[in-house]
């Protein structure tokens, strides 16, 4: 069996946490969202899905050339190519220009990164605006998951699918 590297590793959100990142999406009528961390392109597929519908668009991020590839050509296969931009990278440089006001981000690469995406989209957020975070039950995310779950921080955070993801609402 081939080793497994960042470039090879399929690490995709579960069904029900695509079909829940698409209802977030389209319940707030989501027009921009902005991922960290497609890998081959499996949420970016619910996430656009969503933002189609509300008349908006994606912009994902991956550092791995080969997988930014792959998103393209799922999004393509999908007819969402027209919805959703990836930029290839560290994200916390190729995030750093995105536009706003962001109405859902969805963390999913590295997980220590969290807190460090968060703050660097944070002024681009719009008040309510949805932050979910996969894998919020890994030690790595631990920082971020307390500073959301914080009471001072004005943040409301649910977590779902037994501490997995963790869904965030802004202050509005
Ligand atoms: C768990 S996978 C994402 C899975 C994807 N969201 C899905 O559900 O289909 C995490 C991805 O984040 C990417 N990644 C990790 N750190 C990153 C960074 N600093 N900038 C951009 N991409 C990163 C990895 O290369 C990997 O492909």
């Amino acid at each position: 069996m081939p080793a497994r590297t960042p470039a090879t590793a399929y690490m995709a959100v579960t069904r029900a946490q695509g079909e829940l990142l698409f209802l977030l999406a389209r319940a707030a009528g989501a027009r921009r969202i902005v991922e960290f961390g497609c890998s081959f392109g499996v949420s970016t597929l619910y996430l656009t899905a969503a933002a189609r519908d509300c008349r908006g668009s994606v912009v994902t991020s991956e550092m791995v050339p080969s997988k930014c590839r792959a998103t393209e050509e799922a999004l393509r296969r999908a007819g969402l190519a027209s919805f959703a931009t990836v930029l290839e990278g560290d994200a916390c440089e190729t995030l750093r220009d995105v536009e706003g006001p962001i109405d859902l981000v969805f963390l999913d690469g590295a997980k220590e990164r969290y807190g460090p995406v968060f703050e660097l989209l944070r002024p681009k957020l719009r008040p309510g605006a949805l932050v979910v975070a996969d894998n919020a039950d890994m030690p790595q995310a631990r920082g971020y998951v307390d500073r959301m779950r914080a009471r001072d921080a004005g943040i409301v955070s649910v977590p779902l699918f037994a501490g997995r993801t963790l869904v965030s609402c802004l202050a509005t």
